[in-house]
């Protein structure tokens, strides 16, 4: 991960969470405040750990709060908060599921950073990106609750329209959102889906 020395990386450091993108989770919860007390929260993509550490305050003690991501995260949840179960798993694995399902069948909130390795093309990131958030809307499928709430991080591309589209068809209200702490030469943006609408069929 970039390490940079701006008002809120100082500002993570000050606060003891381990990234500045914790910054562009809270300006989104401030605004529509998605995540409530008690909430379960599965986040996607948590490495080194500030979404999940600023959940778990959200959330409190009788909320749960389980974060996977290809690296191991091991930061303990701050006093009040909710525990933090860390997975270290590739999100596009099969075993996934089950993994998450042992910690709870289904959660209020899912919320995802996931960010691809560059690779130098915009549209090869975009596109990486882009397969990446289409795998959380289908790990949603078997893991949010009906009306539950999604947050996606997405590299903007060509199809980038496609997807808000797809979002609409699933959620009750959905906003695309660019964080002010989200760099402005970034092409990355926010999507929330509030009132997830579980297809027909699917459990819960
Ligand atoms: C921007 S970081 C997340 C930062 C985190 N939200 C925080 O605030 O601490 C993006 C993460 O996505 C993870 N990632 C990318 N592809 C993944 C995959 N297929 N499965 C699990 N994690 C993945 C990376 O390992 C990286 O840690």
């Amino acid at each position: 991960m970039r390490k940079v020395n701006d008002y809120y990386a100082k500002k993570a450091r000050k606060n003891k969470f381990p990234a500045r993108s914790v910054y562009k989770l809270e300006e989104a919860q401030q605004k529509y405040k998605f995540i409530r007390k008690r909430d379960s929260v599965l986040d996607l993509g948590c490495y080194p750990g500030s979404w999940s550490l600023y959940a778990s305050e959200i959330v409190g003690p009788k909320g749960i709060v389980v974060g996977v991501d290809l690296q191991q995260a091991d930061c303990s949840p701050r006093p009040g908060g909710a525990p933090i179960h860390w997975l270290c798993q590739d999100i596009t694995a099969p075993e996934l599921v089950p993994m998450v399902r042992r910690f709870r069948p289904a959660f209020r909130v899912l919320i995802s950073d996931l960010a691809p390795r560059t690779s130098g093309s915009r549209w090869v990131d975009a596109q990486r990106s882009l397969d990446l958030v289409n795998t959380t809307l289908s790990l949603a499928e078997l893991l949010l609750l009906n009306k539950g709430h999604y947050i996606c991080k997405v590299f903007q591309g060509e199809d980038f329209p496609d997807f808000v589209k797809k979002m609409r068809s699933q959620f009750g209200m959905v906003k695309v959102i660019k964080p002010k702490s989200s760099r402005v030469e970034s092409r990355e943006v926010f999507v929330l889906g509030m009132e997830y609408r579980k297809p027909a069929g699917s459990s819960r």
